[in-house]
C-alpha cells in the first residue's frame, strides 16, 4: 500500500500559545483517525503538543488534522500501513522532515522508533487486558498484546540511561469501532469513551512515570474525577 504525506492547507500552521503540559512536544500517534488514537491526539493538542497523525485512510485522518489544528496544534498527516516496513520508514522520514524530531510516540496501531538520536522521548504502546486474560477465540490478539507488554519491558531495559522511556497502557473497554466489531452485544452506553482514557497518555508524554511499566488508563481516569 503506498504511503502519502501531506500538510494542511498552506503547510504546517503556527498558531498557538505555550502554557499546556505538552507545550513544545512533538507527538506521533498511529491509528489517529478514530477511537482512542483520535482522542489521544486531541488531548495532546489541547495540552500544547504538535502532531504527526498516522492511519491508512486519508479522509478521516484529515478530519482529525482539522480538529487538532482548530485547537491550535501544528499537524501533519501521513497515510501509511504500520504493518508495512516501507511505510514505517516513510512515516519516520515524514515526521522528521516536518518537525525535525519526535518526542512522544503512541503505538496505538503498531510500532516505530526515531528517538534515540535525540536522547529523550516517551514511547507509549497500547495494550489490552487480552494480553493477561485468556479470552477464548482471541489467540492472535492476546498473544500480540502479551508480546507487546514483554517487548516493552525489554526495550525499557535496553534503553535504560538513554533518556527514552517505554511503557504500555491498557486503555480498558471503550466504545469504539474496534470494540463494536469484536463484541457487538456490548452496549456502547455502558462503556468508557476514548476521551475519558487519555489522561495517562498526557502524563507519560509530559515526562511523568518510570520506564517499563504497564499502566491501566482507567485508574488515571478515576483519579482525575
Ligand atoms: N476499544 C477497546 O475496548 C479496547 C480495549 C483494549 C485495548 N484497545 C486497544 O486500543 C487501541 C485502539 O483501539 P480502538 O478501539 O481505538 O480502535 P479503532 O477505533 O478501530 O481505531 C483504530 C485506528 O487504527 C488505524 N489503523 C488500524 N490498522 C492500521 C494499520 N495497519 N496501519 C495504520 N493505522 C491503522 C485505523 O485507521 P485506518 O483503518 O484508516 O487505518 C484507526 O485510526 C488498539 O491497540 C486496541 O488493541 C482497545
Amino acid at each position: 500500500m503506498p504511503a502519502s504525506f501531506s500538510c494542511g492547507d498552506g503547510g504546517v500552521e503556527m498558531t498557538r500559545g505555550s502554557d499546556g503540559r505538552l507545550a513544545g512536544t512533538i507527538a506521533l500517534v498511529t491509528g489517529a483517525s478514530r477511537g482512542l488514537g483520535r482522542a489521544v491526539a486531541l488531548a495532546y493538542a489541547r495540552e500544547g503538543a504538535d502532531l504527526v497523525l498516522v492511519a491508512r485512510r486519508p479522509e478521516p485522518l484529515e478530519q482529525v488534522r482539522d480538529e487538532v489544528q482548530a485547537v491550535g496544534a501544528r499537524a501533519v498527516v501521513v497515510t501509511a500501513d504500520v504493518g508495512d516496513p516501507d511505510d514505517v520508514e516513510r512515516v519516520a522520514a515524514a515526521a522528521l522532515t516536518a518537525f525535525d524530531r519526535v518526542d512522544v510516540l503512541v503505538n496505538n496501531a503498531s510500532e516505530l522508533g526515531p528517538m534515540l538520536a535525540a536522547g529523550r522521548g516517551s514511547v507509549i504502546n497500547v495494550s489490552s487486558d487480552a494480553g493477561v486474560v485468556g479470552y477464548p477465540g482471541w489467540g492472535a490478539y492476546g498473544v500480540s498484546k502479551a508480546g507487546l507488554d514483554q517487548m516493552t519491558r525489554i526495550w525499557a531495559s535496553e534503553l535504560d540511561g538513554s533518556g527514552v522511556r517505554v511503557n504500555t497502557v491498557d486503555p480498558g473497554d471503550m466504545a469504539t469501532e474496534m470494540h463494536a466489531a469484536a463484541l457487538p452485544d456490548d452496549d456502547p452506553a455502558g462503556l468508557a469513551r476514548p476521551e475519558d482514557r487519555t489522561e495517562v497518555f498526557v502524563r507519560l508524554a509530559a515526562g511523568d512515570g518510570d520506564s517499563g511499566e504497564r499502566l491501566e488508563a482507567a485508574q488515571f481516569a478515576a483519579a482525575q474525577t
